[in-house]
């Protein structure tokens, strides 16, 4: 990055002014990175080998923002997206790129994260594809809205202010779930919300779907009228509800049945589980398989240790390693997981594993016996403040950390380095194609 302060950055570039480019690279939120004048700038839409117009969009202290106005020499890897949307919608910034370039890349934020932000030079494994690179989402999660005037069901474009575009059929979801979206256009009534997110599951378990509907003002009588509706075209609807609040972030999400069930049944590392429909729960179930699988081989021979899941969700890793023989004790904040987790611990005969409901951090800054093994699957903010500390407080020899943010990854792997812990290994999955987003399994010892 360049040391020149703001008001250097502002004069060199003006917002609105265009200049001429190469894009080099690409940064963790998927733009891509050019060199000019001494400035590093980060272009959304530009990929690796463009030689793009780029329109200043803000110029911050150390770096300028830009938007590609016009596209002067592709990358010679560039392909047509294969999605007719592709250019009205944000969600697959990197579909011009094909799946082996975007796996490249990912391999490359992930090494640039850890040497920038964790000061660690390690070596990361080839990523891991995803089985499928489209259609793979078992959750899409679109807005309803007023945009310029007319309701509009769609997806936030990748322009600055972003703009609500309607989308008839996401490439990333299956044929059942885009049916289902084509029935939504024709039913959502016109009037009673000015804003509202409609989340849209499916499961690979009988192929059913569920209905998450987010309305503001609450869902009215016209919303039980649309969930009926939707429930008689669609038979595999297995139910609609309401929700309120942030689904999967520390707890917080609560849901209501507007009709027929409240959760899909799911099914990972052998688990069937009847998923809450506010639940975090991965949304690329195949790839989810294999990060599963990857994340309990490094963890190592499980049976008869102690081992602590951290951030567990409905506890998939935790019941997982309860079936190879440990003794596992799952922490997690949202109540609707735990009680989900415990159903299928009990159905399943799976009986050694406990579930805490509590704030991690809390937790771990508190005293706590000594474990064998912690698995980590920390949200996107990675680990709360203490939380490494309180890992090696419980001298855990192995930590396998599964992570959706390269980011606050390296900063977690700092932190833990910092108590005595070695970095062994370091394997990203895709499970996010057409994205820049990435998982990443890292495991420690010491
Ligand atoms: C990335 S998900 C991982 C879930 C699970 N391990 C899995 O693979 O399905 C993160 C989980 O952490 C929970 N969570 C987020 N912040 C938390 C916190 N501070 N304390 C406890 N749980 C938290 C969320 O509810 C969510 O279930």
């Amino acid at each position: 990055m360049s040391d020149r302060d703001d008001r250097a950055t502002q004069d060199i570039a003006v917002p609105g002014e265009s200049r001429e480019v190469v894009i080099e690279a690409l940064s963790s939120d998927g733009r891509g990175v050019a060199r000019d004048d001494g400035l590093v700038w980060l272009v959304r839409g530009g990929l690796p080998g463009d030689r793009v117009r780029a329109r200043v969009s803000r110029a911050r202290r150390r770096f300028v923002e830009g938007e590609v106005d016009a596209l002067l020499a592709p990358a010679p890897e560039r392909r047509e997206p294969p999605c007719p949307a592709w250019s009205r919608c944000g969600g697959c910034p990197w579909m011009p790129l094909p799946e082996g370039e975007q796996a490249r890349w990912k391999g490359k934020v992930v090494a640039d994260a850890l040497r920038r932000i964790g000061g660690i030079e390690a070596e990361v494994d080839p990523v891991v594809a995803s089985p499928r690179a489209l259609g793979y989402r078992n959750k899409v999660e679109f807005t309803y809205s007023r945009e310029q005037g007319s309701p509009v069901l769609g997806l936030f474009g990748p322009g600055r202010p972003p703009r609500l575009s309607r989308i008839e059929a996401c490439m990333l979801q299956g044929t059942a779930a885009n049916e289902l979206l084509r029935s939504l256009h024709d039913l959502l009534p016109e009037g009673p919300w000015q804003k509202a997110r409609v989340a849209i599951r499916s499961s690979r378990v009988h192929d059913e779907l569920l209905v998450a509907l987010r309305t503001e003002p609450r869902a009215t009588p016209e919303a039980r009228a649309l969930a009926r509706e939707l429930r008689r075209r669609h038979p595999r609807l297995a139910g609609v509800v309401e929700w309120r609040s942030a689904p999967g972030r520390r707890g917080d999400a609560t849901y209501s049945k507007l009709s027929g069930r409240t959760w899909l049944p799911e099914e990972i590392g052998g688990t069937r589980f009847r998923l809450p429909a506010t639940a975090f729960f991965q949304v690329n179930p195949e790839a989810a398989e294999k990060l599963l699988d990857i994340a309990l081989e490094e963890a190592g021979a499980l049976f008869g240790l102690n081992v602590l899941d951290l951030y567990s969700g409905v506890g998939v890793q935790a019941l997982t390693a309860a079936r190879k023989g440990a003794t596992v004790q799952a922490c997690e904040a949202d109540a609707s997981a735990i009680e989900c987790g415990l159903e299928a611990a009990e159905r399943e005969g799976i009986d050694k594993v406990r579930f805490q409901q509590a704030e991690v951090g809390r937790t771990m800054r508190g005293p706590g016996d000594p474990v064998d093994v912690v698995l980590a699957n920390p949200p996107r903010d990675g680990f709360g403040k203490g939380v490494a500390e309180g890992i090696a407080r419980r001298k855990a020899k192995r930590v396998v950390i599964v992570s959706c943010d390269p980011a606050t990854l390296a900063r977690d792997l700092k932190a833990l380095v910092a108590e005595g812990y070695r970095l062994d290994r370091v394997r990203p999955v895709d499970l996010f194609p057409q994205t820049p987003h990435v998982e990443t399994v890292a495991s420690l010892s010491r």
